[in-house]
């Protein structure tokens, strides 16, 4: 099956910018390459900060372009949202037994299970006690297929301080909640980087974001936080035995001629 990672587009209100940079045609151009190239894949993941500064007016800017989109979506939320704002424009999200966005879509090479990493006002993530007790109850039913990870925070450092200062909290109890299971693939967002690698076995990837890019800055230092990367979507492959992740820089690739 082939399927579509988006991440990081944090629109604005009309008019607003982030870091010097519009996000919205940024987001319109990358939907319009996913209809274009791939209107054959099954489905787009967003994985969080949906928009920049939690505002109504950006869900709804967020909303209009998506409509536009011919293929299936699914939003994970980042410490950049507001849950309110974004249930009262997406109220068809899911919500687990405690109000957390998470669910689940079954596919044909297993389940994809989607994380709700948030802790509202902070820039940091945590995975609490009672979403692992959701998610250890969707991998109890699931022991029998792959399960395939999404969530905006990543679960481990990535040796960028800016960036792991407001990582995942607590992060050794997420791995006791996902302990002895089949996860074939984390993808993530929150990094603004191309990314890829394992953890603890189990691999993982990420990209840059629709708008602006974290740069490759691995010195505790505070300025030279950002860069203009080229946006990107992957186009992710998978099978029986394998997970291949095609990143496009889509505002950046024309042909060359010979
Ligand atoms: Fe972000």
């Amino acid at each position: 099956m082939k399927f579509i990672h988006v991440t990081d587009p944090h629109l604005v209100a009309p008019g607003e910018l982030v870091l010097s940079l519009d996000p919205l045609p940024r987001f319109e151009a990358c939907i319009r390459s996913i209809n274009d190239r791939e209107s054959d894949a099954e489905l787009v993941v967003i994985t969080g900060d949906l928009v920049d500064r939690g505002q109504l007016s950006a869900y709804h800017a967020l909303r209009t372009v998506l409509d536009t989109l011919v293929l299936p979506y699914h939003l994970l939320i980042g410490n950049h949202d507001d849950r309110n704002n974004f249930l009262s424009v997406f109220g068809e999200a899911w919500r687990d037994e405690s109000g957390f966005i998470q669910g689940t879509v079954e596919t044909k090479q297993g389940l994809f299970v989607f994380l709700d990493t948030v802790q509202q006002g902070k820039s940091a993530g945590e995975y609490c006690a009672r979403r692992c007790r959701w998610l250890q109850g969707v991998l109890a039913k699931s022991v029998s297929q792959p399960i395939y990870l999404f969530m905006h925070h990543p679960p481990f450092d990535i040796q960028i301080p800016f960036l792991d200062n407001i990582g995942l909290e607590s992060k050794e109890a997420f791995v006791d909640c996902i302990d002895a299971h089949d996860i074939r693939h984390i993808f993530f967002g929150h990094v603004h980087r191309p990314i890829s690698g394992s953890w603890r076995g189990i691999p993982f990837s990420t990209l840059t974001s629709t708008n602006h890019q974290v740069a490759l800055n691995m010195r505790k230092i505070t300025h030279d936080r950002y860069s203009d990367e080229a946006p990107t979507y992957s186009v992710v492959l998978l099978d029986s035995v394998s997970t291949i992740v095609h990143t496009f820089p889509y505002m950046h690739n024309k042909p060359l001629s010979i």
